[in-house]
């Protein structure tokens, strides 16, 4: 599914860019260009950018606690 039509982006560009390591909106903004055309795409890329931006951080969560590279332990084990 096209995202940005100025810029021909698909929803796995964006993902792609925060995989790449796009930390911020406007990091992502700038490696992609999206969103500084027309500008009708700027909701709909916010929107993706937290949901695989937040999915991002958890898998790298979980890999670090799976690496033994964390203290951090698995939610179920953190529990009262
Ligand atoms: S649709 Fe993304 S800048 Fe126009």
């Amino acid at each position: 599914m096209i995202v940005c039509v100025c810029k021909a982006l698909r929803e796995r560009d964006i993902s792609n860019a925060v995989e790449q390591g796009c930390q911020s909106y406007k990091a992502l903004v700038e490696k992609t260009g999206c969103c500084v055309e027309c500008g009708q795409c700027a909701s709909k890329v916010k929107a993706m950018f937290r949901v695989h931006h937040s999915d991002f951080l958890t898998c790298q969560s979980n890999a670090k606690i799976l690496n033994g590279d964390s203290d951090e332990l698995p939610f179920a084990a953190t529990g009262t």
